[in-house]
């Protein structure tokens, strides 16, 4: 291990977290080449246990094991006196990768995960939202948000719309200026669904078609019922407006009232029917937060999206318009925002 390897430890090894290793197979020497680190993964965990090897664990046994349909605790370096939290702990190592599931009862196992990683100086990068949706404050006070300055960096550029620079444009490339209005399409489901009910299926037909391709919620309430891009708009308040907010402090409507008249008027003017989440900047400098289904007319920057595609709007005093937009196709781009935490990180250090 030379001096430009960082060590780190990965909790949840779903669609991300493999994904995650699958792009360091992939694309280690290019890390090297471009960016000149290696990242060395110490410990790995999943719904079974604990994985851990101060010396390093064999990435491509991981994807292999977990491809397989099998699970962290036959691994051979399984710890089964070890919880993930406990893990990191142990680790010490530079980074968490936190891709465990969203829970929004009490952001468990990610909270505990994320709160051990920084109080032992771990920066932490995070694909899950339940611990900013629940706990930003108290994280955020855990560490340097805009550093590493000292304390570790908190990182989750992929929590609000996957590889969409919701977070990053925010806080960094429109800093300066004061945001009047924003709106975010950062839920892709709710996309999908209503393209094709655009198109003639019903609300029962489009959901599981979506299904079909694998993008809804285990609990499909979270999409349709808007609160997966109320959770978003959430970090969105805290992170880059820095409005205190909890999911209390939303107007939340979502699709299930859309009607076919409605989405062909909208589709037939050239335009069309998405689930926006929308801050509004008040005379007194607070914002106002909703996510409804809302008929963008031909003219909104947001009408072209693509079927499945995600945006978002900055309307902003210095500024001016901003928009970004992007077409992912499966848990790459997510996945991708946390390696480009890791190489933002690495560079500040
Ligand atoms: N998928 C996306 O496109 C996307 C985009 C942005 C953000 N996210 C967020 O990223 C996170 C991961 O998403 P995903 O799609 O990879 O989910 P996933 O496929 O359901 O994977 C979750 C992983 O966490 C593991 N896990 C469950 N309980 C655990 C526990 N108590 N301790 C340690 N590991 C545990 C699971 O173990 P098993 O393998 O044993 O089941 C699984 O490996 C979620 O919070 C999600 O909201 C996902």
């Amino acid at each position: 291990m030379n001096e430009h390897t960082h060590r780190f430890v990965l909790t949840g090894l779903g669609n991300i977290g493999r994904t995650f290793l699958e792009i360091l197979i992939s694309r280690g020497d290019s890390l090297r080449r471009r960016y000149g680190f290696d990242l060395r993964c110490v410990g790995v965990s999943d719904s079974s246990g604990v994985a851990y090897d101060p010396d390093g664990l064999d990435i491509a046994a991981i994807v292999a094991l977990k491809r397989g349909g099998d699970r962290v605790s036959a691994l051979p370096q399984h710890r089964p006196d070890l919880s993930s939290a406990r893990m990191v702990e142990q680790a010490g190592a530079e980074f968490l990768l936190e891709a465990t599931p969203t829970n929004l009862q009490d952001a468990q196992p990610g909270l505990d995960i994320v709160r051990a990683a920084l109080r032992g100086g771990s920066h932490a990068v995070l694909a899950s939202k339940g611990p900013l949706v629940l706990a930003y404050a108290e994280l955020a006070g855990m560490s340097d948000l805009a550093g590493p300055h000292g304390a570790p960096a908190l990182r989750f550029s992929g929590a609000v719309g996957g590889a969409l620079p919701t977070i990053n444009v925010g806080r960094r490339d429109l800093a300066g200026a004061t945001i009047n209005r924003a709106e975010l399409i950062v839920n892709g489901t709710t996309q999908v669904i209503l393209e094709e009910m655009a198109t003639g299926m019903s609300f029962d037909q489009a959901l599981a078609a979506a299904q079909a391709q694998g993008i809804v919620e285990p609990d499909p309430a979270l999409d349709v019922d808007g609160w997966d891009a109320a959770n978003k708009l959430v970090i969105f308040a805290n992170a880059v407006l820095a409005q205190p907010t909890t999911l209390a402090d939303l107007h939340v409507a979502g699709i299930r009232d859309v009607s076919h008249e409605e989405l062909r008027a909208a589709w037939g003017a050239g335009g069309r029917i998405s689930v926006l989440g929308v801050a509004d900047r008040q005379n007194d400098g607070s914002y106002t937060l909703s996510v409804a289904p809302v008929a963008l007319g031909p003219d909104h920057p947001l009408a072209r999206l693509r079927k499945g595609e995600m945006g978002a709007v900055f309307y902003s005093d210095i500024i001016g318009r901003t928009t970004v937009a992007s077409l992912e196709d499966g848990p790459m781009g997510s996945t991708q925002a946390m390696l480009r935490d890791v190489i933002e990180i690495v560079g500040r250090i």
